[in-house]
């Protein structure tokens, strides 16, 4: 695997990153996780605009402007050959001496992997995943907003080791208000009476790019749509569950806690939809000359 370091495209033994990165020493940086669909980025341009977004919010330059950006990814592709893979950029605040301040860290760190993507177990879509409600609660929006897509994700990871230790596969995490928010690493969905409820952005959650592309589908196709808060209880009483991120699309889910569901006719038909609207925008993008 060849991986982008600084705008240098080197073997993964050599791409190192210094131990008084600020990244390391504490968590300070963003990152975005992307996928490539046959040599076609989906919603390169939404994820930039999220890295842009989180690097505001954390008040870091990234040292590239969108073209640049599209030309470090584009290289990163092209170094490793994979038409279908996952892709991470990375930006930490970079290396400087001990101590919180980002002073001190004259230049950040900029690194993109992109690894052949390992697709999930066609028996997950199948079925559908077991999912727990975590007893650790989504970071508070005044504390670390959960829109930044921050390094710093132990809060993710200490719910992901709940769901792991009682054998499930994602964790959702309620806010401090004991309002659902979101999985470790997704956002989640539910019907109820044919009406697909979702978090909305307010209960402290990362707007994903897959949650905000299945809700436009759902709008479209006449599907009644609430973004709202919600209890555990809803989602018990919910005729069917689904998570969606970039890598897993949209993933059915079959069971939350002690509660089972059934793989339904909504995540069936949302992830259709979905993987036509990736089609659509594969084929613009290769019209455009865009695609690598
Ligand atoms: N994670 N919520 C959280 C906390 C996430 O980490 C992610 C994505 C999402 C879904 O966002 P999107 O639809 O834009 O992928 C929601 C990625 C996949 C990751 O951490 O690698």
């Amino acid at each position: 695997m060849h991986v982008y370091l600084n705008g240098r495209i080197l073997p993964e033994k050599e791409a190192s990153v210094s131990v008084f990165d600020h990244g390391f020493l504490y968590g300070d940086g963003i990152y975005e996780t992307m996928r490539v669909y046959d040599g076609v980025v989906f919603k390169l341009n939404e994820h930039i605009g999220r890295l842009y977004r989180s690097a505001s919010l954390i008040g870091l330059r990234i040292p590239y402007n969108t073209e640049g950006i599209k030309a470090a990814v584009c290289k990163t592709i092209i170094a490793n050959g994979f038409r279908n893979a996952y892709l991470r950029m990375t930006v930490s605040r970079g290396h400087g001496d001990i101590g919180l301040d980002p002073a001190l860290c004259p230049e950040p760190t900029v690194v993109i992997i992109s690894r052949e993507l390992r697709e999930y177990p066609a028996e997950y879509y199948k079925k559908g995943i077991s999912v727990i409600i975590a007893k650790t609660r989504r970071n508070l929006m005044q504390a670390i907003d959960p829109r930044i897509k921050s390094l710093n994700f132990l809060n993710n990871i200490l719910a992901k080791m709940e769901a792991k230790k009682l054998g499930a596969y994602e964790a959702i995490m309620l806010n401090v208000d004991k309002k659902i928010a979101e999985g470790t690493i997704s956002n989640v969905f539910f019907t109820i009476d044919g009406m697909l409820c979702t978090p909305s952005v307010s209960c402290g959650i990362l707007d994903g790019i897959t949650r905000g592309i299945i809700i436009d589908l759902a709008k479209k196709r006449g599907i009644r749509v609430r973004e709202g808060r919600f209890k555990k209880e809803d989602i018990y009483s919910a005729d069917e569950v689904f998570i969606t991120n970039t890598t897993m699309e949209v993933m059915p889910v079959s069971s939350v806690d002690e509660r089972q569901y059934s793989v339904g006719g909504m995540a069936k038909l949302l992830r259709g939809l979905y993987r036509a609207e990736v089609k659509a925008y594969a084929a613009d993008i290769r019209s455009k000359g865009e695609a690598i």
